[in-house]
């Protein structure tokens, strides 16, 4: 979960995930260098799994579509966003912390869903109570994920992946400290591969 202000900064960035074993960015839409930013990685880093997050609009949807994204994120569902990525075949993955938000997710055919925000909401005993009537589903937490409690999260059989701003914070990246930024993805991979041992 990304917030790169300085386009500048963005390859920069993509080569420290892509060298900390972490080739997967969502470069949010909070700054008015996002889009320059995506376009610059997809060109550079066209391997490496990029998608838009903080997408509010329809607007920031086609934006991040053309810059190259492979999927996009929301933090609420936003019917308007969610269609037209169906529309246009860009895998979704809105932000639900209810019920009546994950009903409204399937309803449209999604069923990997982000959980936002996932500490403030009540963390895995929420994930715990919800997968009791809607099994189907798969969640993304974010929001208050860190070294702490990643493996936790990944360790339950219905959380696919999580996101979080610890691995590159904004201050560290408009600092440059890309070094830094590869150390904390490394840490963060050893704690992926730990936690999913056995997995397929
Ligand atoms: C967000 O949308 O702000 C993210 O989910 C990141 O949350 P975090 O800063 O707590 O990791």
């Amino acid at each position: 979960m990304i917030v790169i202000e300085d386009p500048e900064d963005a390859v920069p960035l993509a080569g420290a995930l892509v060298e900390g074993g972490l080739p997967c960015a969502e470069i949010t839409f909070r700054t008015a260098g996002a889009a320059e930013a995506l376009r610059r990685i997809a060109g550079e880093y066209p391997d490496l799994l990029l998608g838009a997050g903080t997408v509010l609009t329809r607007e920031q949807a086609a934006e991040a579509r053309s810059a190259g994204v492979r999927f996009i994120v929301t933090p609420g569902f936003n019917p308007a966003v969610v269609d037209y990525c169906l529309e246009h075949e860009v895998p979704i993955y809105p932000g639900v912390c209810t019920p009546t938000e994950i009903e409204a997710a399937l309803s449209q055919g999604l069923n990997v869903l982000k959980f936002f925000p996932a500490e403030p909401m009540g963390g895995l005993p929420f994930l715990t109570a919800i997968s009791g009537p809607y099994g189907m589903v798969e969640f993304i937490p974010t929001g208050g994920i860190n070294p702490e409690n990643l493996g936790t999260y990944l360790a339950f059989q219905k959380v696919v992946a999580c996101g979080g701003s610890w691995l590159a914070p904004p201050k560290w990246i408009q600092a440059k400290e890309f070094e830094r930024i590869r150390q904390e993805v490394e840490a963060a991979v050893r704690i992926v591969r730990n936690a999913t041992k056995g997995e397929d």
